[in-house]
């Protein structure tokens, strides 16, 4: 299959066989992501990141991912010390950066800059990001993490706890996992549901939903949690943030019922909606999603830069 040259704007960008040559591939990159094996497969080529909104794991993992592969990173790390201070658009600082280098890795705090970056660019995009709106890669890296440590997607039973309505990475993850065949339970606050967007077009693909805001009625039947934290700042009121703040705490407690094999997922940074006291139990596994950032960004540079291994 031809990835090469093609944004990754939107989960929908991909079908469920491209998901999974992506997944393939990210397992072939393991032992070269872990440092056991070297490679410069991605020699010459220049990753250009630029993220307008805080990161920590994104950011680093592409970096990380791009040296694994011999790749160069430029980045611009504090937009106040670029020319978009002095009022430069979005479509302009694309251009430029797309002349320094041969893939643009965007973060933006506004829905729909990513698909303006990919307009304007003729190098291939990747969305770090977009506001409340999607994080294709983060979910490239849930759908990666769930195959490894579950077997397999089909027919899982996935519980999307949080704020479901401003968290970016549950509209891909919801999208994607019914691509798969994943059974969705979403829980939140009334207030914090999945927009209804999301779940037209997931029932729309023929996805099997449930909604409930209480996680104590869902968790037995639950063979992923997958929690989030409350966006606080994308609320346009803080008020409204007070209001839903602490409605919700994973801790071992909560878990009593839970099957023995069930894993606790967290796109991270977590608050307080997972207690430290779960991180000792067989359940977690947030740390290990978020190494999985790098094979699997790994794989994606791979398959849209043309390298192989
Ligand atoms: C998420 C994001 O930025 O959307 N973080 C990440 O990329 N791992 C989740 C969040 O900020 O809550």
């Amino acid at each position: 299959m031809n990835f090469q040259n093609m944004d990754v704007v939107s989960i929908r960008d991909f079908n469920r066989e491209q998901i999974e040559e992506t997944l393939e591939l990210s397992r072939e990159m393991l032992p070269y992501a872990r440092g056991e094996k070297v490679t410069r497969m991605l020699e010459g080529k220049i990753l250009g990141n630029l993220f307008f909104e805080p990161s920590t794991r994104t950011r680093l993992s592409f970096e990380s991912a791009a040296n694994r592969l011999g790749a160069k990173v430029i980045d611009v790390s504090q937009i106040s010390t670029t020319s978009i201070t002095k009022g430069e658009t979005l479509a302009d600082t694309i251009r430029m950066v797309e002349a320094y280098s041969d893939l643009i890795v965007l973060r933006h705090p506004h829905e729909g800059a990513a698909r303006l970056a990919a307009h304007f660019s003729s190098k291939p995009v990747i969305n770090a990001g977009d506001g409340a709106g999607s994080h294709p890669t983060q979910t490239l890296l849930d759908l990666f993490t769930i195959q490894q440590e579950k077997g397999s997607i089909d027919g899982m039973n996935v519980v999307i706890l949080g704020d479901l309505k401003y968290g970016r990475t549950v509209h891909s993850l919801a999208e994607a996992l019914t691509l798969f065949g994943a059974k969705l339970t979403f829980v939140a606050p009334e207030a914090l549901q999945m927009p209804i967007e999301t779940v037209k077009h997931v029932e729309n693909m023929g996805g099997n939903i449930t909604c409930t805001n209480c996680i104590d009625d869902v968790i037995s039947d639950a063979d992923v949690l997958y929690v989030t934290r409350i966006q606080r700042e994308r609320f346009p009121d803080p008020a409204e943030y007070e209001k839903v703040a602490g409605m919700y705490r994973i801790d071992i407690d909560a878990l009593r019922e839970a099957k023995k094999d069930l894993i606790v997922m967290h796109p991270l940074p977590r608050i307080d909606e997972i207690a430290p006291e779960v991180d000792f139990t067989p359940h977690a596994r947030y740390f290990q999603q978020a190494f999985n950032g790098i094979p699997v960004r790994m794989a994606l540079l791979t398959l849209l830069l043309g390298g192989s291994l």
